[in-house]
């Protein structure tokens, strides 16, 4: 077992305290994912869509990274083989927990996007109020997020990854968004063992070739311990 690659989604961070987005009432923080997270949308309701991604930045400094996310820094940080971690997660605590082999698929909240210049500056503070580009000046900053429609980012770099590993992990995502749900095929294409971890069984459970269910905080730091001890 020398290289892998681990996708990550919601689930991994819903123990921190960030909602996942296919909750049981099909909103997301009280709204349909098409009002918010299309580029329809943010033509439709601009200020709707920022201060929607607003409010999910500033909600960041009130989570912190938790067990799971430690121990996957902590894989990333002795594994000696190839490793990446590819998230679909736009919060920053993989980050946070201390993880470098790192890539954000659907962009992140805490960078912005200029629709003038393509600039993507890291960003902290609202992006209502149009506050001008770091770079050309123009108002028209967006959240650096990837909505549906639009290509997710470094997807050369991840089917590089996945076509040379030898165990493909998935972690706490529920298999609904597509091309990540299809890593799992790709995995098994090139010959890799395939491992889910979630809560529950999900749509996509049957694609691998064992799954285990519980909390991530628990499940992902005994993966860990056992990968690390040979
Ligand atoms: N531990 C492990 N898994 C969990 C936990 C937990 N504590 N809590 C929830 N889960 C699982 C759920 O069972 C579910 O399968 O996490 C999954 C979350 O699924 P979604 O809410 O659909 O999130 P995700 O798969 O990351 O969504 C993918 O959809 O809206 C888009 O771009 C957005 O990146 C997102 C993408």
């Amino acid at each position: 077992m020398d290289n892998i690659v681990i996708l990550t989604g919601a689930g991994i961070s819903a123990e921190s305290g960030v909602p996942t987005f296919r909750g049981p009432d099909g909103l997301w923080e009280g709204h349909r994912v098409e009002d918010v997270a299309t580029p329809e949308a943010f033509d439709r309701d601009p200020v709707l869509v920022q201060r929607f991604y607003d409010a999910r930045r500033a909600a960041l400094a009130t989570v912190a990274p938790n067990a799971a996310h430690r121990a996957l820094a902590r894989l990333d940080a002795a594994w000696p083989g190839d490793l990446l971690i590819v998230t679909q997660n736009v919060d920053d605590l993989h980050e946070r927990g201390g993880a470098k082999r790192l890539l954000h698929m659907h962009g992140e909240l805490r960078r912005a996007l200029c629709t003038g210049c393509g600039a993507a500056p890291a960003w902290d503070g609202d992006l209502s109020g149009d506050p001008p580009c770091p770079r050309c000046r123009q108002p028209r900053l967006r959240p650096d997020i990837v909505w549906f429609g639009e290509m997710p980012y470094h997807m050369d770099a991840i089917e590089a990854a996945i076509a040379g590993c030898d165990l493909f992990v998935s972690i706490g995502t529920s298999g609904a968004v597509y091309p990540a749900a299809n890593f799992v095929r790709w995995a098994e294409a090139s010959g890799a063992a395939t491992l889910e971890l979630n809560l529950e069984p999900s749509a996509g459970t049957p694609l691998f070739d064992s799954a285990r269910h519980g909390p991530a905080s628990l499940l992902v730091p005994a993966l860990v311990a056992e990968l690390l001890a040979g």
